[in-house]
């Protein structure tokens, strides 16, 4: 299996995913809202590029059946029923309800994992039990960051770099160089996930916003199943994604529809030594790592003519 993370906006332009599995990740805040309106029985979520599109396709729905929902800016979008709080949708709200969202840059990411031969949405509050839905469908697969107004996102690295170290834990898998930076912040961040609420650029303005309650609920991890998936041009709850058989616990490789070169992730063993602040390794040493002369993210792993394994 090859594993590519795309970190930012950018990265994932041109990919040709045919045939590849592709997760779209905002954790802040637009995948953790379509997990949780997923979980609490919303129909479908289909992602749109803006109020207008909302409005259009709301049009061709009977009153009642739909929500418009979203954001620009963190704020709720005048005139829709819901913004992009995850805490906004609640059984009561959403149960039975088609939801037409846009946001500021998550409902990019889902449209490109809908041009994938399977794709799904990951947040932290779900990224097991995605990771053990990428494991099942046996294809490559590609991790598309939202990212920050086409910047890196702290945030969206470590859930895409959690997921990734959960399927390389079960899995051979040959990694790009952004999937091995990713994962180590991943591990960096796995046991201290509520200091990104002080490390990520983003959260910090929900913060100040008014949203720190928001924040709190976007950085659990693994507080439910629901892995929602791609149909067609909207986004649905998918079945719970169970542990397939014989990959609970230590590596089974055999399990694993291998391709490719075993490239296990080594990130840790190459931290540089003796950092000044802790002595562990710091996410920007692990970031260092995936930065090549030219200075870009992942540009070693930069598929070229769109081919995310080159
Ligand atoms: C986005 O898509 O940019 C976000 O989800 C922003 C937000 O936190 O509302």
């Amino acid at each position: 299996m090859r594993v590519h993370v795309a970190l930012t906006p950018a990265d994932a332009s041109g990919l040709a995913l045919d045939g590849w599995a592709a997760i779209a990740v905002d954790v802040l805040r637009a995948t953790t809202t379509v997990v949780a309106a997923c979980a609490a029985g919303c129909v479908r979520i289909i992602p749109v590029t803006d109020s207008g599109a909302a409005r259009e396709r709301a049009a061709l729905f009977t009153a009642g059946e739909v929500l418009m929902a979203g954001e620009r800016g963190g704020e709720p979008i005048p005139g829709f029923h819901l913004g992009n709080s995850p805490l906004e949708f609640t059984p009561e709200r959403v149960r039975g309800r088609t939801i037409l969202l846009t946001t500021t840059n998550g409902t990019a990411a889902m449209l490109g994992a809908g041009s994938a031969g399977a794709g799904a949405v990951a947040a932290l509050t779900n990224v097991s039990a995605v990771a053990r839905w990428a494991l099942a469908q046996g294809r490559d697969l590609a991790v598309l960051c939202s990212g920050d107004d086409g910047s890196f996102s702290l945030e969206d690295a470590v859930c895409a770099g959690l997921l990734v170290s959960d399927v390389a834990s079960v899995c051979d898998a040959e990694l790009s160089d952004a999937a091995v930076a990713a994962v180590g912040l991943g591990r960096y961040y796995a046991t201290r996930i509520g200091d990104l609420r002080h490390a990520s650029r983003w959260a910090r303005r929900l913060a100040r916003k008014g949203h720190s309650a928001d924040v709190d609920a976007c950085l659990r991890r693994d507080v439910t199943d629901m892995v929602p998936v791609v149909e067609a041009d909207a986004i649905v709850p998918g079945p719970a994604a169970s542990a397939p058989p014989g990959t609970e616990g230590p590596r089974q490789t055999a399990s694993c529809d291998v391709i490719g070169a075993v490239r296990a992730p080594t990130p840790p063993a190459q931290f540089p030594e003796g950092s000044p602040r802790t002595a562990g390794p710091q996410p920007r040493d692990v970031l260092r790592l995936a930065v090549r002369p030219g200075g870009r993210f992942g540009r070693g792993a930069r598929p070229p003519s769109g081919d995310p394994s080159r």
